[in-house]
């Protein structure tokens, strides 16, 4: 993929005070994200839910409870998968369509059936800058920088206030770098098949 194209990932919301700050962020910027969240945050904060629909981003599945699912049972996994996707359905009428297993483990023959039973594709990440180490904004910012590329996917997590702060600066040096921010559903879109 040669288009600057870029998908911002935050994981583990909705948070009802972080949230809100980085939504109103990404719309002063007109920047569209993907959001997993965390079905236990989800049945919480419905309005904060609906209020990222609304503004043009889309959701992902990140569990009821964040297990390490490659050491669960298919029917544990199941279950975790399908509550969550309820939670999501419930408050916002709309269904995910992409997964992100938290810690990224999962396993390949776990990634098949639930690319057949839910539909989902599993979607990791290209840029880790371990924002939940609380390594400062600064440093969240850098690392983020130094690993974007086109057709990368940045993973932070929108309960941490650092990784909030982190974002301007993020967000604006990407945008003077010519990078368009895309949902990781659109980004996917855009791969050459095959
Ligand atoms: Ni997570």
């Amino acid at each position: 993929m040669t288009q600057p194209f870029i998908a911002l990932t935050f994981d583990d919301g909705p948070h009802p005070v972080n949230t809100p700050r980085l939504l109103d962020l990404l719309k002063q910027r007109n920047v569209k994200a993907t959001f997993y969240v965390v079905g236990t945050n989800a049945k919480r904060y419905p309005e904060i839910m609906r209020r990222i629909v609304a503004e043009g981003h889309e959701i992902g599945n990140h569990t009821v409870t964040h297990p390490n699912l490659s050491k669960m049972s298919a029917e544990g996994v199941r279950n975790e998968l399908r509550v969550c996707h309820e939670a999501i359905v419930s408050a916002t009428g709309v269904a995910p369509r992409t997964m992100r297993p938290p810690y990224g483990a999962i396993t390949s023959a776990q990634k098949s059936w639930i690319k057949k039973e839910f539909g989902y594709s599993t979607i990791l990440w290209s840029v880790d800058p371990e924002d939940w180490k609380r390594p400062g904004s600064s440093v969240v910012t850098s690392r983020l920088l130094s690993g974007a590329g086109p057709g990368g996917i940045l993973l932070v997590h929108d309960i941490h206030a650092p990784t909030i702060d982190a974002m301007p600066s993020t967000i604006d040096q990407l945008l003077a770098k010519g990078y368009q921010f895309v949902t990781v559903t659109q980004l996917l879109a855009m791969e050459p098949k095959g």
